[in-house]
């Protein structure tokens, strides 16, 4: 198969990780027969830098003419006192709306060699695996108005919803939970926000076209707390956007690091874009140090959801598995008795056991 991907590396470790997945990629399409063309286009800070904005139109076009886009990172200190429309995060913020991408499934799924990674206890962890279908298009990120008021005395955001776009993302989350366990987990601050409300009443709602899937539904503060306690008691969360920004970088504990969350962003049609969970670390940015296996694992996204390409996305995962079962890791892990390498190293073991999958099948 053909395809055209957009790749935006962006800022801080988003260059180093994309390369990484790019190169993953490569490797897959030789195995498979497949051509991958690659088109990078500018966003974030790096954007900011070249055509003095976070989202310059040649980047909009080439995504909306793509059959996929993988996405690195955005932002730094370089940019965080910019003011609003010209930060990094503007960027990303904009081509999600852009291509219309509501539906962003994060799915938390920890490998078995990664386990003592977790500062958790290693019973709480065990058989641990979730999806966190995030709404991605709405809510307290792009509801108006946002801004400073009296010179900086006062400051609003709004928390907005339409009922229709509440209506999309629970119908995502019942979907994700009848090909899975069959339970959903709508986490809310129904007790506080009027948003909240109509969210459970939606859910409610829906609820009886699913009649396999159980719901419960949760305030975010105890799901937070659930989530870290008794993280085998989810099968998929759906919930507003920033509740789910915030709980999966909270879920991504159970993993071992940030640095291993992949995320797939998602439009009606199945159009994806593909990122890691985390940001640019910049702490860590360009010294090669960086995880590369979040943006590897949301490659293999893209191949299984915008490509339908099964084989070839299990085959990214289980050359993950198997260097992590080899014990090489890169240093974002607290693994014992591992080696510690970095980002193009562990990429070079990746591939090798992609080029290796053959002999091995
Ligand atoms: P971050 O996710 O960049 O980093 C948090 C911590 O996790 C840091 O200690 C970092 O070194 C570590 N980490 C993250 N990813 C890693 C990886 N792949 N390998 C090893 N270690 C990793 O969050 P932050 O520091 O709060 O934010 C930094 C910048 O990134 C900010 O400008 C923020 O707005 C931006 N950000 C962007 C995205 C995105 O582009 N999707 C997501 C989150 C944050
Ligand atoms: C993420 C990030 C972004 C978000 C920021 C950088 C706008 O934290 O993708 O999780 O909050 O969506
Ligand atoms: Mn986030």
């Amino acid at each position: 198969m053909k395809k055209n991907i957009v790749l935006l590396p962006g800022d801080g470790i988003g260059e180093e990780v994309t390369a990484s997945a790019q190169r993953v990629l490569d490797a897959v399409a030789h195995q498979f027969n497949h051509t991958f063309t690659y088109q990078t286009e500018a966003i974030g800070g790096a954007a900011i830098d070249e055509f003095g904005t976070p989202l310059p139109e040649a980047t909009e076009k080439a995504c909306h003419a793509s059959d996929a886009v993988l996405l690195g990172a955005v932002g730094g200190p370089k940019w965080d006192e910019n003011p609003s429309h010209l930060r990094p995060e503007k960027g990303l913020l904009g081509i999600r709306k852009s291509l219309g991408l509501f539906a962003n499934l994060r799915p938390v799924q920890g490998f078995a060699e990664l386990l003592h990674a977790s500062p958790l206890k290693h019973e709480v962890v065990n058989d641990s695996d979730l999806l966190i279908v995030r709404e991605l298009t709405g809510g307290l990120y792009f509801g108006t108005p946002s801004e400073r008021r009296d010179d900086g005395a006062s400051v609003v955001d709004t928390l907005a919803y339409e009922r229709s776009e509440i209506e999309r993302i629970v119908r995502k989350g019942f979907e994700a939970a009848s090909v899975r366990r069959k339970h959903l987990t709508s986490v809310d601050k129904a007790n506080v926000l009027e948003s909240s409300k109509v969210w459970r009443e939606v859910v409610n709602e829906i609820a009886p076209e699913y009649p396999d899937v159980t719901v419960e539904h949760m305030l975010v503060d105890a799901a937070a707390m659930k989530l870290i306690t008794a993280p085998t008691d989810f099968d998929v969360i759906v919930t507003e956007n920033m509740f789910g920004d915030i709980l999966s970088d909270e879920a991504s504990v159970l993993t071992g690091s940030l640095g291993m969350l992949p995320s797939a962003s998602l439009r009606e049609d199945g159009f994806g874009l593909y990122e890691p969970v985390h940001g640019s670390a910049p702490d860590i940015a360009g010294q090669g140090l960086a995880n590369p296996f979040a943006t590897i694992l949301s490659a293999a996204m893209m191949l299984r959801y915008s490509f339908a390409m099964q084989k070839e996305a299990e085959t990214i995962e289980k050359a993950v598995d198997s260097v992590l079962k080899q014990g090489y890791h890169t240093g974002d892990l607290n693994v014992k008795n591992g080696q510690k390498v970095g980002t193009k190293e562990i990429t070079d073991y990746v591939i090798e056991m992609i080029e290796d999958h053959s002999a091995t099948e």
